[in-house]
């Protein structure tokens, strides 16, 4: 396996020792994680690893939407934005996103994806752009130290979706905005979480996933004291769970 960034160690441009930008970004954080944190954040990655090389080389089902949710992004972005992604997967989004911020970390709780996500940045060389390993559920990212944090097609796995929320929360500065595309599993055909998925699980074919509602992802976001900005679906291919919301932090 490559040699790859585990958080807090903060990637080489983002050392002590060496000049940071201004206004810092930083991802260096404010507590390592303990070994038990280490050890749990091994385990939700089990999936993850296992599927990762499947994971990069599936097409993406519905391009149109999938480019719809990149121009809404992108225009919200800016070059003097510090971004955090978080469950970045192989990178698909963040190599795209990347340019239209100042810097952009990029995190995943899978090494194995960060392998992809690394290999991918090698032969698509993006100068705002790292990668790290870190879970999203574990006090890593610092706090009030990114103007947007990113959440596709994550916070559904979350083991503790209040947790997940917080942290991100945490690590945006006041204004900051939260930009999020979430499966809302408790939308689709109650067979599919409560049996199919269930079967899915027992047989190492589906990870653990969060049954929520649109209105309880947004209410979720609404205890952590964030302000909904927009709540929008961008699929074209029939029904579409995903809720892609916007929400700011206040300033
Ligand atoms: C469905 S994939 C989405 C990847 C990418 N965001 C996308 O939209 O294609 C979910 C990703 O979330 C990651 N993930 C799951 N739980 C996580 C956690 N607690 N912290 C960080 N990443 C997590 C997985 O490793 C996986 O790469």
């Amino acid at each position: 396996m490559d040699s790859i960034q585990v958080l807090p160690i903060a990637p080489p441009h983002f050392t002590l020792s060496a000049p940071m930008p201004s206004p810092a970004i930083a991802p260096v954080t404010d507590v390592s994680p303990s070994s038990a944190a280490r050890s749990v954040a091994a385990s939700k990655a089990l999936f993850w690893d296992r599927i990762a090389p499947k994971y990069a080389a599936d097409p993406i089902a519905d391009m149109a939407g999938y480019e719809a949710t990149l121009r809404r992004v992108q225009a919200l972005l800016s070059p003097q934005h510090d971004v955090l992604e978080i469950g970045c997967g192989t990178g698909s989004t963040a190599l795209r996103l990347a340019p239209f911020t100042r810097r952009l970390l990029a995190t995943d709780v899978s090494p194995e994806m960060i392998v992809i996500a690394h290999q991918r940045l090698a032969g698509q060389p993006s100068p705002q752009l790292s990668f790290a390993v870190a879970d999203a559920e574990a006090p890593v990212f610092g706090q009030g130290v990114y103007d947007v944090v990113l959440a596709f097609n994550v916070l559904h796995l979350a083991s503790d979706l209040d947790q997940a929320l917080k942290l991100a929360v945490q690590a945006l500065r006041p204004g900051g905005l939260l930009i999020s595309k979430t499966p809302c599993i408790a939308e689709m055909n109650p067979l599919i979480p409560y049996l199919a998925v269930p079967l899915m699980r027992a047989i190492g074919k589906a990870p653990h996933v969060l049954c929520f509602d649109e209105p309880r992802l947004q209410s979720a976001m609404a205890q952590q004291g964030m302000q909904i900005v927009c709540a929008e679906r961008h699929g074209t291919r029939g029904k579409d769970i995903r809720a892609f919301i916007v929400a700011r932090k206040p300033g």
